[in-house]
């Protein structure tokens, strides 16, 4: 048996589920895993980076801490970047908790992925913004404080998610939110300009969800990205969200050839947020396989980032009664949805082996 298979086969019976190790430790050298599939390592040594969305009031409890930076090689906040929680009124700035990950993040050497600096979904942005009516007012609040959080972490921060999510769940085309209507259609171009004036360093991404389904609205979310492009918005990536909520499998070669298409703009393309439930209603066998085949469509089309958003089964925000209310589709999923790469002991699962063996099969730097 190679080594690649030991890796799967040895997390797939639970035989070694702790710390560092997932492979089988008599595995031979020097290929395979090459005595560790850790994620971190193989990350590192491949030039892909291998994150977890994190919360800064979590890093206090040691395990959590040991697990972020001993599986991962970069960061994403998960709630504390956002405009509600880093700017709650027109005059204050909450920078502690953000503060909190990037210093993590610097002393653990993991990159951080700001997330993010413009969202329409109006629970994640402050009451005052919404409560902004005057075109021009409501502009300049964004300019500035899209100026004022990228110029903070000038140097600190190497990549923003500008844009969250602009396009219409169910449809071809840009969600009319508030930032369409107070700012106007070219909303998305004024937020990269911004970031650009802030941090000319920095890269800028727009992040978006379900483009691994394919179909009319990943093309036109292609299409969109084309114009940005062209029109010489300061554009440098696209994430791919990836939250595999639908219990739907993904469709061979969909994910991959949205990846493509992008990178032929000459975009870095980046699974971002990869969470698939399963619960006790699903088979784990699914889960392993949706893990491996986005990992492995991913990278050979030239992906450089596979984030998960969370860090284990102990905590994923697809548990939350708000999450469940506002997406009835996780109905199906029994709570616990253990939709991570690691369980809620931090113990790697056989899809954290999966991931590990698709980047395994990516070259090494050279
Ligand atoms: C989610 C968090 O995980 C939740 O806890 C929060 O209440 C809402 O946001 N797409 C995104 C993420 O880009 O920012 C979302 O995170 C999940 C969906």
């Amino acid at each position: 048996m190679n080594v690649v298979k030991r890796c799967v086969v040895a997390a797939t019976l639970g035989l070694v589920m702790s710390g560092l190790a997932a492979c089988s430790p008599e595995a031979p050298e020097p290929t395979g895993c090459t005595g560790a599939c850790n994620l971190a390592s193989l990350g590192r040594a491949r030039g892909i980076r291998i994150g977890a969305a994190v919360t800064a009031n979590r890093l206090p409890d040691a395990d959590y801490a040991a697990a972020v930076a001993g599986h991962f090689t970069a960061v994403t906040p998960e709630f504390d970047m956002k405009w509600r929680a880093i700017h709650p009124t027109p005059t204050s700035w909450n920078w502690d908790a953000a503060e909190r990950i990037v210093t993590f993040a610097e002393q653990h050497d993991l990159s951080v992925r700001g997330h993010a600096l413009v969202w329409g979904k109006a629970s994640t942005n402050p009451d005052w913004l919404l409560a902004i009516t005057d075109p021009a007012e409501f502009r300049s609040a964004v300019l500035d404080s899209i100026a004022v959080e990228v110029g903070h972490f000038a140097g600190r921060i190497d990549r923003w998610d500008v844009v969250n999510e602009p396009f219409l769940s169910d449809a071809a085309g840009l969600d009319p939110n508030v930032f369409h209507q107070r700012i106007g259609a070219d909303y998305v171009d004024v937020a990269f300009h911004a970031a650009h004036a802030a941090d000319p360093t920095a890269e800028l991404w727009l992040n978006e969800a379900t483009l691994e389904r394919g179909h009319s609205r990943a093309n036109a979310f292609v299409a969109f990205v084309a114009s940005m492009v062209q029109r010489g918005v300061p554009i440098h990536g696209v994430g791919i969200q990836t939250h595999l909520i639908s219990g739907n499998p993904l469709q061979p070669g969909v994910l991959g050839s949205v990846v493509s298409r992008l990178r032929a703009l000459g975009l870095k393309v980046a699974i971002t947020e990869m969470d698939v439930p399963t619960g006790s209603t699903r088979p784990a066998s699914e889960q392993i396989a949706a893990y491996r085949q986005a990992a492995d469509e991913c990278f050979a089309a030239g992906c450089e980032e596979f984030t998960t958003w969370g860090v284990s089964d102990g905590a994923t925000w697809l548990d939350l009664p708000a999450t469940r209310a506002a997406m009835p589709e996780l109905a199906s999923f029994a709570i616990p949805s253990n939709p991570l790469l690691l369980d809620a002991a931090f113990r790697p699962k056989p899809a954290y082996a999966a991931v590990a063996d698709a980047l395994w099969a990516r070259p090494l730097l050279t």
